[in-house]
C-alpha cells in the first residue's frame, strides 16, 4: 500500500524542505499493528533524494490538507514547523499523524532509488493514517457506478484503466477487493470493466 504524506528533510547548510512523496508500506505493517520501515522511490532530480543520501533523517508527515500538497510540491514553499524528538529534520506543524525516521538504506543504483526508513519516534492522533491514491479512486469509480443507467458508458470505460492502475499501484486488500466489487456490480449490468489482483 502507498501513502501518500509530506516528507521534511534538512540539507547538509541546515536548510528545511518539504516535499510530498509516496510512503510504501507493507499490508502486514498496517493497522492495527504500527508501521516500524517503509520505503520511499525518490527521482534523484529531487531536493528530498539530496538531504535525505546527504543528512539520513527525516519526518514524514500525514495531513488531509491537499493545499499542502500543492504548495510543496510546485512552490517549494517553507511551511510553517516545530522541533522533532528524535531527528534533526522538523515536522510540519499541525499535523495529526508524523513518523520521525532514519534511513536505514538507501539504494541509488537504480531510478528511482529505492530509500528504506525507520520509524524512530511517532505521533498518531485522532487515528489519522494518510492518503491512500487508491481509495479516491474507489470512489470515483463507486459514484459512476451509481450513474450507469444514464451515464454514457464511455465516462466509466474510458477512465475505467486509470482507476485500475491506481488501485493496482497504490491500493491494499481493502482497496482493491471495494474496486472489484464496482467491477462486478458493472459486468452484472453488461459493462465489461476488469477488476484487479486481491493479492
Ligand atoms: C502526491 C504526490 C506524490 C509524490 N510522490 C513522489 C515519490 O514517491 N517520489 C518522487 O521522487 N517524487 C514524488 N512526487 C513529486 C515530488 O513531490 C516533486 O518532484 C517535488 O517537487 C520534489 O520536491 P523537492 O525537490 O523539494 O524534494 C510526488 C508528488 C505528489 C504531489
Amino acid at each position: 500500500m502507498i501513502l501518500e504524506a509530506i516528507v521534511s528533510s534538512l540539507s547538509p547548510e541546515g536548510n528545511v524542505n518539504f516535499a510530498p512523496m509516496g510512503v510504501h508500506i507493507l499490508e502486514s505493517d498496517h493497522k492495527p499493528e504500527p508501521v516500524n520501515s517503509f520505503v520511499l522511490r525518490l527521482f534523484s532530480n529531487s531536493q528530498t533524494y539530496e538531504n535525505l543520501r546527504s543528512t539520513g533523517q527525516g519526518v514524514i508527515n500525514f495531513t488531509q490538507d491537499v493545499a499542502v500538497f500543492v504548495e510543496t510540491a510546485l512552490y517549494s514553499k517553507c511551511l510553517p514547523y516545530v522541533p522533532s524528538q528524535r531527528v534533526c529534520p522538523p515536522s510540519l506543524a499541525d499535523v495529526q499523524t508524523l513518523w520521525e525516521f532514519k534511513v536505514i538504506r538507501f539504494d541509488d543504483s537504480i531510478e528511482p532509488a529505492f530509500v528504506e526508513g525507520q520509524v524512530e519516534h511517532r505521533v498518531e492522533r485522532a487515528g489519522y493514517g494518510g492518503f491512500c491514491r487508491a481509495q479516491s479512486a474507489v470512489l470515483e469509480a463507486t459514484i459512476a457506478a451509481t450513474r450507469w443507467q444514464w451515464l454514457p458508458k464511455l465516462n466509466i470505460t474510458d477512465p475505467w484503466p486509470m482507476w485500475s492502475d491506481i488501485v493496482r499501484k497504490t491500493g491494499g486488500k481493502r482497496e482493491r477487493q471495494a474496486f472489484n466489487r464496482v467491477s462486478l456490480f458493472l459486468m452484472e449490468r453488461g459493462i465489461q470493466v476488469a477488476g484487479v489482483p486481491e493479492s
